[in-house]
């Protein structure tokens, strides 16, 4: 196992109608001008932000508000939020949504005290400070909520690019899985897709003897397995939801990842597509994921048996590992497409003939990306050719 830190600071407020406790945690964690920042309107529909306000209220905090944040967020709207925070005298980001709103508060949160543009820190650069953020949640999905990451689309030129520092991580998450009922379907799989790419991400590594992190990445697996068809099935099951939302915060805060390599490739892939079609992100990896599995199984074929034994219940045939392996990746895809995923290019929205624009805008050139396997920019074409191709055939569904 490698050597690690493991920071994760944040305070997890989590179960029924803990929003309505807002105010107490920003006191808590020292804001006295806030910021709420919300999305295209469904916490507004549910009441959530009226929840909250007059919490903040209640608490004597004072509040400006900006909403408007879109699935996959912009760096236009980061703009305005740091400039309305300037104005107002703002010291603390209040996020109530989903990832795309919590990462555009980060992202504020950067921009406020920065003297420069804050896409510096979406280009490279580390940050030496933000102001706090805190969050209400309101999807099971990005795990942004744990996370020290923020994720901005640049719209002159379409390119998503994150910031990754610990200081990003939030003061407090406020996780209320009823907040989540009011998901639709296609948005809850995209969340459970995505909260299912953060784990495999850690688990296929190069690292040996990571049994803690591989069983505890298992752990979360089985737990999307088994619940995201309950919750599909029946939106209204609340304790369903309330482990898929602690299972989305365990995949992403790195629990699962420490002490080993990791491989983010297959969402470095997914973010040029989301960026170029402005798909979901949960979507995007669902034709991504399985592919990049494909390409890559034969690098350590043994760990993609352990995924398709332990985790999808293949039987193990010692004499042909590889079919064992194939078999596993197929039950993940079939398991996406169960839950209404869509599992190639076409189903996805994006095209075949820009395979060589997705490639180019990741900029490997001559280089590689590294990885469970290091992949130069032939090898991600074909992994996108795979992707674009994708079928069910010959599949149990
Ligand atoms: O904008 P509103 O009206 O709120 O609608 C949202 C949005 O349309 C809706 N929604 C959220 N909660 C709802 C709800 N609708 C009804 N009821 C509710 N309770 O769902 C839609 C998707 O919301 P979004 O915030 O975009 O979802 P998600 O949490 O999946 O975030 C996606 C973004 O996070 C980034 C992705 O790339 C993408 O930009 N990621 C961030 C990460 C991080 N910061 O650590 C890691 C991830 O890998 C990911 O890349
Ligand atoms: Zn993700």
């Amino acid at each position: 196992m490698d050597n690690f830190n493991f920071y994760s600071p944040t305070e997890f407020v989590f179960g029924r109608d803990r929003a309505e406790e807002t105010g107490r945690y920003v006191n808590k964690h020292g804001g006295t001008k806030v910021l709420i920042h919300y999305g295209g309107g469904s916490a507004v529909k549910s009441g959530l932000i009226d929840i909250v306000k007059k919490s903040l209220g209640d608490a004597d905090i004072a509040y400006c508000e900006l909403g408007g944040v879109k699935p996959n967020p912009r760096d236009t709207l980061v703009y305005k939020g740091i400039e309305l925070c300037r104005k107002e005298g703002v010291d603390f980001i209040l996020a109530v949504g989903g990832g795309s709103v919590i990462d555009s508060s980060k992202a504020i949160a950067l921009g406020v005290p920065y003297d420069g543009d804050f896409w510096d820190f979406y280009s490279g650069k580390t940050p030496e400070k933000a102001l706090p953020v805190g969050t209400v949640l309101t999807i099971a999905a990005a795990g942004s909520e744990g996370s020290g990451n923020s994720i901005i689309t640049k719209e002159d030129g379409l390119l998503k690019r994150g910031a990754r520092n610990d200081i990003l991580r939030p003061r407090f998450s406020i996780m209320d899985p009823a907040l989540t009922q009011t998901l639709p379907a296609y948005q809850t799989a995209c969340g459970a897709t995505d909260i299912m790419a953060h784990v495999f991400e850690r688990y296929f590594t190069n690292t040996r003897e990571v049994e803690i992190t591989d069983r505890l990445c298992e752990a979360v697996l089985l737990t999307m397995i088994k619940e995201t068809p309950r919750v599909i099935a029946d939106p209204d099951n609340y304790d369903a939801r309330a482990n898929i939302m602690w299972a989305g915060m365990v995949a992403h805060n790195n629990i699962c990842g420490v002490g080993r390599q990791q491989d983010w490739n297959s969402h470095g892939l997914e973010h040029e597509l989301s960026a170029l079609y402005d798909v979901t992100h949960g979507a995007g990896l669902a034709v991504i994921m399985p592919a990049w599995m494909e390409y890559v199984h034969d690098h350590n074929v043994l760990r993609f048996c352990q995924m398709a034994t332990r985790v999808f219940g293949c039987r193990m045939y010692f004499e042909d590992p590889e079919s064992t392996a194939l078999e596993g990746i197929r039950r993940f895809r079939s398991f996406l497409h169960s839950i209404g995923m869509p599992i190639n290019f076409e189903e996805l929205g994006a095209k075949e003939e820009d395979i060589p624009k997705l490639v180019e805008k990741l900029g490997i050139g001559e280089g590689t990306r590294a990885g469970f396997m290091e992949l130069n920019a032939e090898d991600v074409a074909g992994i996108y050719r795979i992707a674009a191709h994708a079928s069910l055939q010959g599949m149990e569904e």
